[in-house]
């Protein structure tokens, strides 16, 4: 049996291996259920989260629950005919050119 220490050092390792910090994830459909909690994952792992969905009201009111993680975020209403220019339209919030979309 694993002393507990031990146990925290190798939960703090796994944490930090798979850390997210400093990247944004861009998640589409991130209003809904399924890539919701998808968002809330990858704002646990560290990433700020942009959400867009079609629906404006879902997209923000997730990105309000990854804020309450302690995460930045935005909900971003998508729409067909923008999804070439939705990303320089928050100039700021992306950390380099890339971005982790699901
Ligand atoms: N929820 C489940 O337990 C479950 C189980 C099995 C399969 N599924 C399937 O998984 C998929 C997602 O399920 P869900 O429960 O999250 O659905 P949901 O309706 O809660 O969420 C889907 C979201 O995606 C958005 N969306 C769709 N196309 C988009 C686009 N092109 N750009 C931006 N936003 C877009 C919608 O506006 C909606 O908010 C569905 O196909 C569903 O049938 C869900």
């Amino acid at each position: 049996m694993l002393e507990s220490s031990l146990k925290a050092q190798i939960f703090m390792d796994h944490t930090e291996m798979f850390s997210l910090a400093g990247k944004v994830a861009a998640v589409v459909g991130g209003g809904g259920v399924l890539a919701g909690e998808m968002a809330m994952g990858l704002a646990g792992a560290g990433a700020d989260v942009a959400i867009l969905d079609f629906n404006p009201a879902g997209a923000e009111a997730r990105a309000e629950a990854v804020r309450a993680l302690g995460r930045r975020a935005i909900g971003i209403p998508a729409t067909r005919r923008r999804s070439r220019t939705w990303k320089p339209r928050w100039p700021g919030f992306w950390p380099s050119s890339d971005a982790s979309t699901s």
